[in-house]
C-alpha cells in the first residue's frame, strides 16, 4: 500500500507513527517532510498546491491520501483527489466549510439547534460596533475564515472588542479571513476536545482530550496553536459523551448532508462543558494539534483500516476503537517568541537515551535537518508521555521536555492541571470521608 501524508507538523508526524506500526509493509510519503519523518519518503509540493499535488498522487499510484491541515482541505484537495478517481481521508471543499467559514459553521448550528454561543455576524465595522457597545462585554470576536488559531479574540471590555473588529473589519489584519467577523458570547465552562471519525452520518469519537492553548502555566497569557494536551479527560463520562453524540455531532451531521456537504473525514468539536451541558466554541475538519500527539499512542487498535475505510466510501457503523488503559500527556516545545516572531536554525540536541525509554515518544513539529537537527518552527517538538497514572505520564512527559534542548525551549510545566487537580481533589475527599 502506498500512502501520502499532507502536511508536516506534530499531528502528521503522530499520524505518521501511528500508520507505521499499523502498516509497517506500506510506503509512506510526506509532503516536505520534518527532521523526524526520516522514515517517510519526501514529496518536495507545498501543502496548500492542491492540484499539484493530486496530479502527483495519480502519477505516483497513492492508494490513500491523509490531509492533515485545514488549509489545503479548505482549498478542495478531497475534491481534486477524488476527481483522479483517489481515496482520501478528509472531508470536501464544501463540508470543510465548517471550520473554514465560522458563519456558516454558526448559522448551520442554528439551523439544526446545536448549543453553541449566540453570536451576529458583520461585514461592517459601523453595524459590528453598534452591536458590541449594545449587549457590552465579556465578547468574543472571531474572523470568520482561516487565520491560523490567531483569529479569536476574547475580550473583557467593549472597548477591546471594538478595537477588535475595527482591526478586522477596517485594517484588515487577517486580509480576507477577517472580512466578516462573528460577535458571540462569552461561554464559562472548562473545555473538552472531541475528534470523531465520520463517514457522512455517524460519528465515532476516539478518547476526548484537553488542550491548553494559553502560552503560559496557570493557562495565562496569549492564545497559541496549543502547548500541550492529555487524554483521557474524566469530565468526559459515558452520559456527557452520550449527550454530545445526540445533542452535538449527530444534528451537526445531519445539517451538513441536507447541505450537500455530508462530511466525510475527522470532525473536531471544540466543545465548552457549561453548567447547562456541552455547546460549541468550533468545530475543525481535521485532528487537533497537539490533541492527536497524545490520544494516537493510547490507540491499540488500527488506525489505518478506519481511515482506509472512510477514504473509500465506507461505513463507521459498529466500529469499535480500543485504547490501552492509562493517560497520555504531551508538552509541547516552543521557540521563544512564538506564537509572535522567533529565530530558527538553532540546533536541537535530543539524548539518545529518550529514544530508547517506551513511556516516552518524541514528535517533531518544527524541525529540519542541516547539519544536525535545527529549529524551523514556532512550535518545535511535541514530547508525549505515557504511564499507568496521569501523573506518571506527566512526569514522563515533562522529563523528556527538560532533557532536550535548544537555545530559547519554550514549554509549560503544567499540562494536564486540571485533571490533576481533580485528583487530588477526589483524594482528599476520599481520605476525609
Ligand atoms: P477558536 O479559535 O474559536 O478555537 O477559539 C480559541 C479559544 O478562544 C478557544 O479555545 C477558547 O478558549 C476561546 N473562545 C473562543 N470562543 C469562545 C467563547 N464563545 N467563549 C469563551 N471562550 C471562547
Ligand atoms: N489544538 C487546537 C487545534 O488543533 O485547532
Amino acid at each position: 500500500m502506498r500512502i501520502l501524508i499532507v502536511g508536516n507538523g506534530g499531528r502528521e508526524h503522530a499520524l505518521l507513527w501511528k500508520l507505521m506500526r499499523d502498516a509497517p509493509e506500506a510506503s509512506f510519503f510526506v509532503t516536505r517532510p520534518n527532521g523526524g519523518m526520516g522514515e517517510a519518503a519526501p514529496v518536495d509540493l507545498d501543502s496548500a498546491d492542491v492540484d499539484a499535488l493530486a496530479a502527483w498522487a495519480a502519477a505516483n499510484s497513492i492508494d490513500l491520501t491523509i490531509v492533515g491541515p485545514e488549509a489545503p482541505l479548505a482549498r478542495g484537495i478531497t475534491d481534486a483527489l477524488q476527481a483522479c478517481g483517489l481515496h482520501v481521508f478528509g472531508p470536501t471543499r464544501a463540508a470543510a466549510r465548517i471550520e473554514a467559514n465560522k458563519a456558516y459553521a454558526k448559522a448551520l448550528m442554528a439551523r439544526a439547534g446545536v448549543p453553541t454561543a449566540r453570536h451576529l455576524a458583520f461585514a461592517s465595522f459601523a453595524a459590528a460596533e453598534r452591536h458590541i457597545l449594545e449587549v457590552g462585554a465579556p465578547l468574543v470576536v472571531k474572523a470568520s475564515g482561516l487565520a491560523s488559531g490567531k483569529g479569536s479574540i476574547v475580550c473583557a471590555t467593549p472597548q477591546e472588542a471594538v478595537a477588535a473588529a475595527r482591526n478586522m473589519l477596517v485594517e484588515g489584519i487577517f486580509g480576507d479571513a477577517g472580512r466578516e467577523v462573528v460577535i458571540e458570547e462569552f461561554m464559562t465552562g472548562e473545555e473538552l476536545s472531541v475528534l470523531a471519525l465520520v463517514d457522512g452520518r455517524t460519528a465515532i469519537p476516539l478518547l476526548p482530550s484537553q488542550d491548553h492553548k494559553r502560552l503560559g502555566e496557570g493557562d495565562a497569557g496569549p492564545n497559541t496553536g496549543g502547548m500541550g494536551a492529555y487524554a483521557p479527560v474524566s469530565i468526559a463520562t459515558d452520559a456527557l459523551m452520550e449527550e454530545v453524540r445526540r445533542t452535538i455531532l449527530e444534528p451537526t451531521l445531519a445539517a451538513l448532508a441536507d447541505d450537500e456537504a455530508p462530511f466525510r473525514g475527522l470532525l473536531y468539536a471544540g466543545l465548552m462543558i457549561t453548567d447547562t451541558g456541552p455547546r460549541v466554541v468550533e468545530f475543525n475538519c481535521r485532528f487537533g494539534d497537539p490533541e492527536t500527539q497524545a490520544v494516537l499512542p493510547l490507540l491499540e487498535s488500527s488506525l489505518l483500516d478506519p481511515l482506509a475505510a472512510v477514504a473509500a466510501g465506507g461505513s463507521v457503523t459498529g466500529l469499535r476503537l480500543c485504547w490501552r488503559p492509562g493517560s497520555a500527556i504531551t508538552t509541547v516545545l516552543a521557540s521563544d517568541g512564538y506564537p509572535g516572531s522567533y529565530r530558527s536554525g538553532l540546533p536541537i540536541q535530543i539524548p539518545e537515551e529518550l529514544a530508547a525509554r517506551d513511556d516516552v515518544l518524541v514528535f517533531h513539529a518544527g524541525t529540519r535537518r542541516a547539519d544536525g537537527l535545527v529549529t524551523a518552527g514556532g512550535r518545535v517538538l511535541a514530547v508525549t508521555g505515557l504511564g499507568p497514572t496521569l501523573e506518571r505520564a506527566a512526569e514522563a512527559s515533562r522529563r523528556g521536555a527538560e532533557t532536550i534542548a535548544f537555545e530559547g525551549k519554550v514549554f509549560r510545566r503544567d499540562i494536564g492541571w486540571r485533571e490533576l487537580a481533580r485528583q487530588n481533589k477526589r483524594r482528599k475527599e476520599s481520605v476525609g470521608a
